[in-house]
């Protein structure tokens, strides 16, 4: 497809947003409920106008500052990643020779796979780039801080009960949730364990209630205290010590947030991180309501799937 005449619209500063592949549609609704003007949209890259003071949540990576340069030969290509201080990070578009080309001659950070690491240092800067037609398109400003959003990590694929748990890794390496070993943790809707299983290793004390049992895999771990119940009717006061709140249940929006309204009118507990899930489309409305909860924000995590997942830091 030519995208020539497209990419003539677009004014300084215009933004890129690599789209999560299954939730393309998901995020042109977001982008319309909040009437952002799309130039080009394809299944792996979305051009847009504007957008300043907004950050879609089902978008994989955004790129800020974005400078697009018609070039007329490769040649001028890599003269102009060359002029950047720091390494390149290149996005491969499909069916894009010219891209590959010139990713030859130049630098470029590859993908590797991220060892789970709760705040993870991230020190490192890289100047993101693609070709689209003629044009080069660049940018130092990327919303995630491993190139694309892509969160791939070097997984253990033999201790956890399930694959839930690369939600947590993700969690912590990346977004700024720190569990101290003194912390006591409660977790609704946790059987087969994949979180528990994380929460075992980073806090004192795992409180995991389950109307299913936990996987025999890690029934033994000491500091997690699994209960047979309904994680919708429990009494915070039984358990005084807990300072975060976990939850992977599967349920409708609307439960989850009543929940943890709940939980926040009948006790201490300030630290959430719960899975809202969605069957159908995503439901906006009730997502700014969780937001109006301070302290708190909303993000489509690499590893979710028809869900995000809200967190609350104090
Ligand atoms: C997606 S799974 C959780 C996966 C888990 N976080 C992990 O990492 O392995 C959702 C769980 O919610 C539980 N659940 C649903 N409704 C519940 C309720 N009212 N009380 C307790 N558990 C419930 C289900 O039994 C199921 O095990």
């Amino acid at each position: 497809m030519d995208y020539y005449s497209q990419l003539k619209k677009l004014q300084p500063n215009f933004k890129v947003i690599i789209p999560f592949k299954d939730y393309v549609a998901e995020l042109v609704r977001e982008l319309g409920l909040h009437s952002i003007e799309i130039i080009i949209k394809t299944d792996s890259i979305i051009l847009v106008n504007g957008m300043d003071q907004f950050t879609p949540i089902w978008a994989q990576d955004v790129w800020s500052d974005c400078i697009g340069t018609e070039i007329n030969s490769i040649n001028q290509g890599i003269e102009i990643l060359k002029k950047y201080k720091n390494i390149g990070s290149y996005y491969p578009l499909v069916k894009n020779n010219f891209g590959e080309l010139i990713s030859q001659k130049v630098k470029n950070i590859p993908l590797k796979r991220i060892k789970f690491q709760p705040n993870h240092p991230f020190d490192f800067k890289f100047t993101a780039w693609t070709i689209l037609d003629s044009f080069l398109i660049t940018s130092e400003k990327t919303l995630k801080r491993f190139p694309f959003g892509w969160h791939e990590f070097e997984e253990d694929k033999n201790s956890p009960p399930s694959r839930a748990y690369l939600k947590l890794w993700e969690t912590f390496t990346i977004y700024g949730v720190n569990i101290e070993k003194s912390d006591t943790v409660i977790e609704v809707g946790s059987s087969p364990g994949g979180w528990t299983w994380v929460l075992s290793g980073l806090a004192n004390k795992v409180y995991s209630i389950d109307r299913a049992p936990l996987s025999d895999k890690i029934g033994k771990i000491e500091n997690i205290y699994h209960q047979d119940g309904d994680a919708f009717k429990l009494n915070p006061k039984n358990y005084p010590d807990v300072t975060w709140f976990f939850s992977d249940i599967i349920c409708t929006p609307e439960k989850i947030y009543e929940t943890i309204q709940f939980w926040l009118n009948n006790s201490p507990v300030r630290k959430f991180v719960c899975t809202i899930k969605f069957k159908g489309d995503c439901n906006f409305d009730i997502l700014k309501q969780f937001l109006a909860i301070e302290n708190s924000t909303i993000i489509h995590l690499y590893h979710n799937k028809n869900e995000v997942t809200w967190i609350k830091y104090a």
